[in-house]
């Protein structure tokens, strides 16, 4: 069994450089899958997730060769079969995206339900919701999803939820449907409009992306070809900004988009937080003498406060001065973490998608599970705010979206190590 050991109340600073985007590259290297030709992509994070994608592409016969650490070139049109049931395809969410990337090339595609973090039901209506659209009938039993059409036509989809899976997935059939699809009320997440950029790039027409109207011609083929950088991960950025007035520190993130950090950016400001937004860089430090002061959050889709970083900043709020509130607007029940944040001294009651949040906890280290990847940073994050030892275990679900964790940290100064002990 693999834990991290930490010992807490040492200020964080220093410069960390921030990788290449899990949910964007998720989404791009799916998308290779309906390109008709080879695609190189580079800047992917060294995490979990990537390596078990990677994976599943091997075993349906596409072509994966690892040029460099964190680069790849794939090959679609290797691939053998429509059909993605491995039980691999169950251990991450963004499987989900064959889906769509093998229903756009084959026009068929059987895939074993994906998994991924457990905070609520995960339903796939909307990324059926749009293939139908696109003339395909589709099925689900037995825990396997299936769709097939004779052929693919473009149609018009409204997302009764803003959802960043069904957006993407939906554009990954309509890129060589016949004709024109609109996607109306889609997300706009920063990692929607790197796919459509990286589909762009390799042949595709796909205009509005970043806006909640996606319009997209559809082609007969993408050659492809061509090279292709993910874009930064704004919520591990997200994650060490928060990590410097938390541990009352000075920390630079490097290599990010400060535009894609605005959302938390002018959280922690209403907070009291000094951000310093350089050209590809943020410094984020508690000036002498402020005092951190409590807000109220409430996630939404971007441009909103992102939930991916609901539970960094419901530690943040144990530590301000006043009382604050999260409200969790996207997920029913992203709230799980809490109790094992009451059992280190926070102070919080929820209800539902609000948790009020007493500010001023002193708090104090203890043994603690990650329930999911963003809660489990969250609670590396109270473990490196609190006084003396904590140790946080089922890391496997942290090290799914955080690359070099533990090596990032200590760089920082932090106090913390990974241990193995025998056992389950
Ligand atoms: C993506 O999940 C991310 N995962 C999640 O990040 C993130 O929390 C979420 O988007 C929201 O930003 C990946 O990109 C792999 P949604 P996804 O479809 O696509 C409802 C992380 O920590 N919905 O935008 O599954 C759904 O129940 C992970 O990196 C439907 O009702 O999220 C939710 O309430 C955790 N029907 C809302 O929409 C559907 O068919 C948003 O979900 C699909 C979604």
């Amino acid at each position: 069994m693999r834990s991290y050991l930490i010992e807490g109340g040492y200020p964080l600073t220093g410069h960390v450089k921030i990788g290449g985007s899990k949910n964007a590259s998720l989404a791009v290297l799916s998308a290779a899958m309906v390109i008709d030709g080879p695609c190189i992509i580079d800047n992917l994070p060294a995490i979990s997730d990537i390596d078990v994608l990677l994976q599943i592409f091997s075993d349906i016969g596409a072509t994966v060769e690892y040029l460099a650490p964190g680069k790849v070139r794939l090959d679609a049109r290797t691939i053998n079969t429509h059909e993605a049931l491995h039980s691999r395809v169950t251990e991450i969410r963004g499987s989900y995206y064959l889906l769509g990337a093998l229903l756009g090339r084959f026009g068929k595609v059987s895939l074993r339900m994906p998994g991924g973090c457990d905070f609520g039901v995960r339903p796939i209506d909307l990324h059926l919701k749009g293939f139908q659209a696109l003339g395909a009938t589709t099925d689900v039993g037995r825990g396997i999803v299936t769709c097939s059409a004779e052929e693919l036509t473009g149609g018009g989809v409204f997302l009764d939820t803003v959802s960043v899976g069904a957006t993407i997935n939906i554009m990954l059939a309509a890129v060589k449907a016949k004709g024109k699809t609109v996607i109306d009320n889609a997300a706009r997440e920063p990692h929607i409009v790197d796919v459509a950029n990286f589909l762009n790039v390799m042949g595709a027409d796909i205009r509005g992306a970043g806006t909640d109207v996606i319009r997209i011609n559809g082609r007969p083929m993408l050659p492809g070809g061509r090279e292709y950088t993910v874009i930064p991960d704004q919520i591990e950025a997200g994650t060490y900004m928060i990590l410097a007035p938390l541990t009352r520190g000075d920390i630079t993130v490097d290599g990010v988009i400060p535009k894609h950090m605005e959302p938390l950016t002018a959280k922690l400001q209403e907070m009291g937080v000094t951000v310093e937004d350089g050209e590809d860089s943020i410094r984020v430090y508690l000036a002498e003498g402020d005092t951190l002061r409590s807000t109220s959050y409430k996630t939404m889709p971007y441009p909103g406060f992102p939930t991916d970083l609901q539970p960094q900043a419901t530690v943040l709020l144990c530590l301000a001065e006043g009382t604050g509130r999260m409200i969790e607007n996207v997920w029913e029940n992203r709230f799980q973490y809490v109790d094992a944040l009451r059992m280190m001294g926070a102070n919080i009651i929820t209800s539902g998608r609000l948790a009020v949040v007493q500010g001023g906890a002193k708090l104090t280290g203890s043994r603690v599970t990650a329930r999911d990847l963003r809660a489990g940073a969250a609670m590396v994050m109270a473990g490196l705010a609190a006084s003396g030892a904590t140790e946080v275990f089922d890391i496997d679900r942290i090290e799914r979206g955080y690359e070099h964790f533990v090596e990032k940290l200590t760089k920082l100064g932090a106090v913390i190590s990974r241990v193995e002990r025998e056992g389950a």
